[in-house]
């Protein structure tokens, strides 16, 4: 669509060579207008000297045949013969309308008149004074040469003249041969030729600028004529070519605009699509660049995955070989130990049914009461078993009550004084949330007592708006670098208690975080409030990590 700046900007641009072109054609047709003209003139000036000739030629003829008509009455032709040679003549001469011979007396005596059988009117035949004047003049000083008067009106707004010829027989006067002349029919009759090219008058404005003046020196007098070219000499000299050449100038005008208009906009087409293709291929190496490097961020990412995968699997196996060596250990203990207790407790009973049988009362009482004490041993091996693997009160009292009372039991099983702070009215969490942490104070308090030499350690749980922190800190040797080499990985550890701590943490969302050095450990974790749905899944699979983590207090404790 074309938009409008782009039509102005068009039709300007059209305009600009529209119009130079019918500039250059105009002034072609001026300079082309200007030798016509020239030529008219020279035309006008040819035609003049042709009129001029013509002119001096037909009126010596004229007069030379009225200079026969009077030798015909000098030679005393009958007068019948002469009027019919007076007819001849003016027949032959349109313009001449009589003919007289005036005698010596300057009587009329013969008069032939150009309409046949018609007088001739008055004033063609009057003899004026200005007449009679010349023609004494004429006959006093003797003059034989034909002389043309000066004109005269002839009637009907008509000019006339005459040709007077005298005659002379011998010496004698004889009279006069007066020819009477219609001026403009005499003019008319002679230019009939060059009729069809010029006026020999006009009133129009327009054509004065071609009028040519001929003069005519004729005996008696002295003529000038006007002449110009016709309208339809115009018509004839004057071509097409200057509007033809004013058509063409505007339609090459018109094509040499298309033409440039039509290589404007190719070429600015043409500068789009470089344009376009350059943002193309900068659009595509900046794509590719990305794509590069969002490939190569995927491969790191892959790779990642893919230690991490091999770590979980290598901390699955861990964990899976764990159980089994747990459940070997907690199967030779009840072997070894508490089912040896109830073996002893069974002897003991079957020994007491004897001793009653046989009366032996005071001996049974005895073996009675080392009974009992073999029963609750039992009881409180099989209780504190059980509280390993599971606190009671963890699902009872929350973390509020489980922890302190671990610390306690811990403390009273292994001798390290454990100083626990838990906020006050700390509240219930998810299953997974108090079970995770749990689990993590349980395997602190077990790395303290077996790698740590510290006496004593500090646990503090509070919570604020948004999440639940735990801290287990102790007093000890702190742990070597290599364990505290990468923390995110958990293949940097020997054992599973801190990579099993920090893949539960990580399930749940949190975070945690071991600062350790020569003053001592610092295991820090920090939970969402109300986030463990993974947890919760992992857990439900069976007790497997629970049993490998509690073992590990166990084994310790
Ligand atoms: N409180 C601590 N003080 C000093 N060293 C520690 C402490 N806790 C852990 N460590 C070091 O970090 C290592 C890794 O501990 P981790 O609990 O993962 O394994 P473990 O205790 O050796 O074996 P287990 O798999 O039975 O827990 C330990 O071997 C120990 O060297
Ligand atoms: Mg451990």
């Amino acid at each position: 669509m074309i938009t409008k700046r782009r039509f102005s900007v068009l039709l300007l641009r059209g305009g600009v060579i529209i119009g130079l072109a019918a500039g250059v054609s105009l002034v072609f047709w001026s300079q082309l207008r200007n030798r016509e003209h020239l030529y008219i003139r020279d035309l006008t000036k040819v035609l003049a000297r042709t009129v001029q000739t013509d002119l001096s030629d037909e009126m010596s003829y004229r007069v030379l045949a009225h200079q026969r008509l009077a030798k015909m009455i000098q030679d005393g032709l009958p007068r019948r013969n002469w009027e019919h040679q007076a007819k001849l003549v003016m027949e032959h001469n349109p313009g001449f309308i009589a003919e007289q011979w005036m005698d010596a007396t300057y009587q009329v005596r013969w008069v032939a008149t150009e309409a046949v059988g018609e007088p001739a009117s008055e004033h063609v035949l009057a003899t004026d004074a200005p007449l009679r004047h010349l023609l004494e003049g004429l006959a006093f000083s003797r003059e034989k040469d034909a002389i043309l008067t000066r004109a005269f009106p002839l009637g009907d707004r008509k000019l006339g003249r005459r040709v007077v010829v005298p005659i002379y027989k011998g010496e004698n006067f004889f009279g006069f041969l007066i020819a009477v002349l219609d001026e403009e029919k005499n003019f008319e009759s002679i230019l009939a030729d060059q009729a069809a090219l010029i006026h020999s008058k006009s009133t129009l404005e327009n054509e004065k600028e071609w009028v040519q003046d001929v003069d005519l020196q004729l005996p008696g007098a002295k003529w000038r004529v006007r002449i110009w070219p016709k309208a339809d000499l115009f018509r004839k000299i004057g071509s097409t070519l200057l509007e033809m050449g004013l058509a063409i100038g505007s339609v090459i005008g018109l094509i040499v605009f298309i033409l440039l208009d039509a290589a404007i906009t190719a070429h600015g087409k043409s500068r789009e699509f470089s344009q376009a293709r350059d943002e193309l291929e900068l659009r595509v190496q900046e794509r590719t660049a990305e794509l590069q490097s969002t490939n190569k961020e995927l491969e790191a990412e892959i790779h990642q995955r893919r230690q991490a995968e091999t770590s979980l699997r290598d901390l699955s196996g861990r964990l899976l070989r764990l159980r089994d060596e747990e459940q070997r250990r907690i199967a030779r203990g009840l072997h070894d130990s508490t089912a040896q207790i109830l073996c002893a407790l069974a002897i003991h009973v079957e020994r007491v049914q004897e001793l009653v049988l046989r009366g032996e009362i005071s001996r049974s009482q005895k073996l009675l009461a080392q009974t009992t004490d073999l029963a609750e041993q039992a009881i409180a091996e099989i209780r504190t078993l059980s509280y390993l693997l599971h606190p009671p009160l963890l699902d009872d009292l929350g973390l509020e009550g489980a922890v302190p009372w671990y610390a306690a039991g811990f403390c009273s099983r292994c001798g390290i004084r454990v100083n626990v702070e838990v906020q006050h009215h700390l509240g219930r969490f998810s299953n997974e949330t108090e079970l995770a942490l749990f689990r993590v104070v349980q395997e602190a308090l077990t790395n303290i007592h077996r790698h740590s030499g510290s006496p004593t350690s500090d646990i503090t749980l509070f919570k604020d708006a948004s999440r639940i922190t735990l801290q287990v800190k102790d007093h000890g040797r702190g742990m070597q670098p290599r364990a505290l080499g990468i923390r995110g990985d958990t293949s940097a550890f020997i054992g599973v208690g801190i990579a099993g701590m920090q893949e539960r943490i990580r399930q749940l969302e949190g975070v945690l975080e071991i600062e350790s050095g020569d003053g001592g450990t610092c295991i820090t974790v920090m939970l969402p409030i109300g986030s463990a749905k993974l947890a919760s899944e992992h857990d439900s699979d069976g007790k497997s990590p629970e049993l490998a983590d509690s073992s590990s207090g166990n084994a310790n404790s």
